[in-house]
């Protein structure tokens, strides 16, 4: 008689079987939750392409803070959306910035919640780079090494108004050491970088630059940001964060490069985190909308597989959804 020498199903039989082969599982403590604050009093203005994702005012940013806590989740990851921008980004180091403004009163309430704090320029500045533009002859230029120093000094002020770590989204050459260096001596010896160490130019942040208010107003950010086709590209940048002692190493988008992130968990001992970002947020939304998938499933699924793929942590903002449903399995 022939029959299969290899019989899977055995452990697919029961729920109970099921359960005990698992081999990744996620939790709320693997979510971090962005949060988009920007000035005014009682905002509470929905981004039209991500449903259910909100622009709020420090006021009204203590009602989605409390949801964010009650459901356990650990971590937020604050954006800010200021109302002065010019050349330099000079909001992104204020004392009196939207995102410091934001850290102090978010830690005065929830002091065990972990604020993260995206250290960028591109919200901040006229002109929507993520560093500093020289026009010349040949075109605009970002400079590196002067937006170094304003990126470290934008790292500070976070830090100085109580953020718990530090998220540098720039790609800049160098970033991770120019910030670990202002940091130490500003005297934050432990505060620790989250490096967005492989961030690739995408469509899928469009949703993103409409809710931060951050397209660049001229050319586009190919110049810093790495090429989609790149993996051994993505090595050099993740190895280059390392040795500049970056604490965690993110690799943003996720779904579209789940490859990479499985690259850097098998070479790096560090904690690796998985940008789930907004396009990939907003094309859930538009299909669970029109009632053309299970968005719960589709969205645990998503998430499981970037787990899966070595993820430690995800930037999600599916985190409250994500947390809810996982409260009623
Ligand atoms: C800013 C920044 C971006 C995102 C996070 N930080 C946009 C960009 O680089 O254009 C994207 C997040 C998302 O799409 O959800 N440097
Ligand atoms: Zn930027």
């Amino acid at each position: 008689m022939a029959y299969p020498l290899v019989r899977n199903r055995r452990l697919r039989s029961s729920t109970a079987l099921r359960n005990l082969v698992r081999e990744t599982t996620i939790g709320v403590n693997d979510f971090i939750a962005p949060i988009f604050v920007t000035e005014g009093v009682g905002v509470k203005d929905e981004i039209t392409s991500m449903p259910g994702v909100y622009h709020w005012s420090l006021d009204t940013m203590e009602q989605e803070l409390r949801e964010i806590v009650d459901l356990g989740i650990q971590a937020v990851l604050l954006f800010g959306v200021p109302d002065h921008k010019d050349a330099t980004g000079t909001s992104a180091y204020e004392d009196n910035g939207i995102v410091q403004k934001a850290i102090r009163k978010i830690k005065s309430i929830y002091p065990d919640l972990v604020v993260i704090a995206d250290t960028c320029l591109c919200q901040f500045t006229d002109h929507g780079h993520c560093g500093v533009v020289h026009t010349t002859e040949c075109g605009a230029q970002i400079d590196n090494d002067e937006s170094l120093v304003l990126l470290t000094k934008a790292a500070v002020s976070q830090a100085k108004a109580g953020a718990d770590i530090i998220a540098p989204s720039n790609m800049m050459d160098g970033f991770v050491a120019a910030i670990r260096q202002g940091l130490d001596e500003a005297g934050f010896t432990n505060i620790p970088i989250m490096s967005y160490s492989v961030k690739f130019s995408s469509a899928y942040y469009g949703p993103f630059r409409e809710a931060a208010h951050s397209s660049p107003k001229f050319g586009d950010r190919r110049t810093y940001q790495m090429d989609s086709a790149n993996a051994r590209e993505a090595l050099r940048e993740a190895q280059a964060d390392v040795e500049e002692g970056a604490d965690f190493l993110m690799v943003k988008p996720g779904l579209a490069y789940l490859d990479i992130i499985r690259m850097l968990r098998d070479r790096y001992t560090l904690p690796i985190v998985s940008y789930n970002v907004s396009a990939e947020y907003s094309m859930v939304k538009a299909a669970a909308m029109q009632g053309w998938i299970d968005e719960r499933a589709i969205v645990l699924e998503t998430l499981l597989g970037m787990k899966r793929a070595g993820a430690d942590l995800i930037i999600t903002y599916h985190a409250k959804d994500a947390a809810r449903w996982l409260q009623e399995n």
